[in-house]
């Protein structure tokens, strides 16, 4: 499973990457506000900075503006990925934006319905919010499994985004379930590699070692 990083902070996207855990990067006119830059240079930043695909989102609702604004986003760097929300504007957009030969991450996606129309406009990657159904007490799980059922039946390309991750528990489901590509804030990334007996180990290795008198250095 590829790992996205969903944040338009450049400091935590580099800490990443520096790791080799960053295989591309999400935005959302959220996540940009909270960065507090420009849309244009910070997304210019962080495509310099990785090497994979960049979601930058359109903010128009008409197809005509989301257009326009995917063609101006598009022009930042070559691996730019426009983002638009799956509404019958958005996917006009996909279509007339990926014939063009750009990537299109279809986003806001909250059906197995909405997924396959996606897949059919040309999507490149399609974004099932799972966090977003779990707040609503429908299991967002069970949303990518049925997008995987779907996309396998008839041989889609289109790549399944894991979105609005919230949790480590997030992550495994997802890459049990066969999900392409999960996007998740770096705090939800860094946990990934915690677990209390890792740390209740090494605590008793550390003490034992003190024992030996020894020095390794
Ligand atoms: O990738 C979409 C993500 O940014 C939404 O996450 O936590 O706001 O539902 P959340």
């Amino acid at each position: 499973m590829k790992f996205f990083v969903d944040t338009a902070e450049i400091a935590e996207i580099a800490e990443l990457n520096d790791l080799g855990m960053v295989d591309g990067v999400t935005t959302n006119p959220s996540l940009i506000m909270k960065s507090g830059r420009d849309i244009l240079e910070v997304t210019k930043e962080i495509c310099d900075l990785i090497d994979g695909p960049v979601s930058a989102e359109v903010v128009a609702v008409e197809a005509d503006d989301m257009i326009a604004e995917g063609r101006k986003l598009a022009k930042i760097a070559e691996n730019i990925t426009v983002k638009v929300p799956l509404t019958w504007a958005g996917l006009k957009a996909c279509k007339v934006l990926s014939g063009e030969g750009n990537m299109v991450n279809v986003t806001l996606c909250f059906s197995a319905n909405q997924a396959l129309i996606a897949a059919k406009a040309g999507a490149t990657f399609i974004s099932p919010f799972i966090g977003r159904l779990d707040d609503i007490n429908i299991d967002g799980m069970d949303l990518i499994a049925d997008i995987r059922t779907i996309y396998d039946n008839y041989d889609f390309g289109t790549e399944i985004l894991a979105a609005s991750i919230r949790s480590v528990n997030h992550m495994s489901d997802a890459a049990l379930l066969g999900a392409d590509v999960a996007t998740a804030p770096p705090n939800v990334i860094k946990k990934l590699a915690e677990h209390p007996l890792t740390d209740k180990g090494l605590a008793a290795f550390l003490s034992d070692w003190k024992k030996t008198g020894q020095k390794i250095l």
